[in-house]
């Protein structure tokens, strides 16, 4: 039974957000709560690298910043690891820098498509030359002019390159997306003293002076909860309160959805931060199916595996539709989780922007998953092996360090 209350670890964007925005601000940004895995050390070493002054202990973190032209040119070509959010974050920032400077990542960074950031940073002058839309990216910072682009994709890491690369151009900048992505760029930069109007899908950054230091509560990660709530919705008897969860309604997909399909779950002691956080307390459920599509896709985008593994039992076909995004994050989820469950004895079909998944009672065990080293993919079929007839081994079960280092911790904890 998964039983208790747990705090999970710091929302990974929000994490990110809070070591960049701090970095090119006036002052010194204390930040708690901070997501100390791989992801965001990666961000952090990267603004080491370019004379950023920043003090990590635990999850408090010192950020001593500069100033929106204090950073200096780096020696060495810049890693960003697995980190989708901080290559693209980080190439806007760069794109207005006076120096050049390379950016690249690990062979899933260096497949991940770039041409969506290159674009538009292009549109507003920056100077990027790639390896064909992929990294490394080698990046000439140069003056910069505000653009109106309608994106041909809802991703908040898209929208945040371009906007921070706004905060340095001549003219205001406007991002408008098929659908709203998450959030949390524009409040935080709003917080740090820029000015930015948002309406429906589009957000507008003007030109800045200087950003000032923020102090940053950054909430639980909803993203990490979301795997507890799966384990306590799918062992019986369970019941448990995830504590302090960012509850952004551009990242609360998750929770509407699992409500829809009659999970018991209830969002109590909901406090409107500058980002709004509540606990949620959910209990073992019996669960229907349902079709997921359309505008809420973007507001649970990395919760889709951990979705598609509760759907195997949940009575009838579960159905994923308009999540072509899923193939380019840090595996192709929809191939990997169609092919991983198949191996559990599910019905899953891949489609091409989803996939389709038949609930059962009953999943096959003594099977080896690869994980792609992909942490969202371990995570997920590390919760199923509570519910299987026999042991899910993972192939590489370290590559949880990405955004949930304590994570088999945790599950232990509450595992009683
Ligand atoms: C993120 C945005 C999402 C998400 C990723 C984090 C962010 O990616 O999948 O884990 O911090 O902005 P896309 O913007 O590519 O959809």
């Amino acid at each position: 039974m998964i039983k208790g209350r747990l705090r999970v670890p710091g929302d990974k964007s929000i994490s990110h957000r809070a070591v960049m925005f701090g970095s090119i601000a006036k002052g010194t940004t204390y930040i708690k709560g901070f997501l100390t895995g791989a992801d965001c050390i990666s961000t952090v070493l990267i603004f080491k690298k370019m004379g950023i002054d920043i003090e990590l202990n635990d999850t408090s973190v010192k950020v001593y910043g500069n100033g929106l032209y204090g950073l200096k040119k780096p020696k060495e070509i810049l890693d960003c690891g697995n980190s989708g959010t901080t290559t693209r974050l980080v190439s806007g920032i760069l794109s207005a820098q006076e120096f050049t400077s390379v950016l690249t990542g690990d062979n899933s960074i260096q497949k991940r498509p770039m041409s969506r950031i290159i674009t538009p940073l292009s549109m507003m002058g920056a100077n990027i030359t790639s390896n064909n839309g992929f990294a490394p990216l080698t990046i000439t910072g140069s003056k910069l002019h505000g653009i109106e682009y309608k994106s041909p994709v809802a991703s908040a890491q898209v929208k945040s390159a371009i906007l921070l690369a706004g905060l340095y151009a001549q003219s205001p900048t406007t991002v408008t997306e098929p659908a709203k992505s998450r959030d949390h760029t524009e409040l935080m930069l709003k917080k740090f003293g820029a000015s930015l109007t948002s309406s429906k899908n589009s957000v507008t950054v003007n030109p800045c002076n200087e950003l000032f230091a923020s102090d940053i509560a950054v909430p639980s990660d909803i993203s990490s909860a979301a795997f507890f709530m799966a384990a306590a919705i799918l062992v019986p008897g369970s019941e448990l309160v995830l504590e302090n969860v960012g509850i952004n309604p551009t990242r609360d997909g998750i929770i509407r959805i699992l409500k829809k399909m009659g999970a018991n779950i209830e969002i109590i002691n909901h406090t409107d931060a500058f980002e709004p956080v509540a606990d949620i307390s959910v209990s073992y459920s019996k669960l229907h199916s349902t079709t997921v599509e359309g505008d809420i896709i973007p507001t649970l985008i990395d919760e889709l595996p951990i979705l598609a593994a509760i759907a195997c039992l949940a009575d009838g076909t579960t159905v994923i539709k308009d999540a072509g995004e899923l193939k380019v994050k840090e595996s192709n989820r929809i191939h990997v989780m169609c092919n991983e469950l198949s191996k559990l004895g599910v019905d899953v079909v891949e489609t091409e922007d989803g996939m389709e998944i038949t609930g059962t009672n009953k999943l096959c065990g003594n099977v080896a998953i690869a994980t792609h080293d992909d942490h969202r993919i371990a995570m997920t079929f590390a919760v199923l092996n509570l519910v299987s007839d026999g042991e899910i081994r993972l192939d590489n079960k370290n590559c949880v360090e990405i955004s949930y280092p304590e994570f088999f911790n945790d599950l232990n904890k509450v595992n009683v």
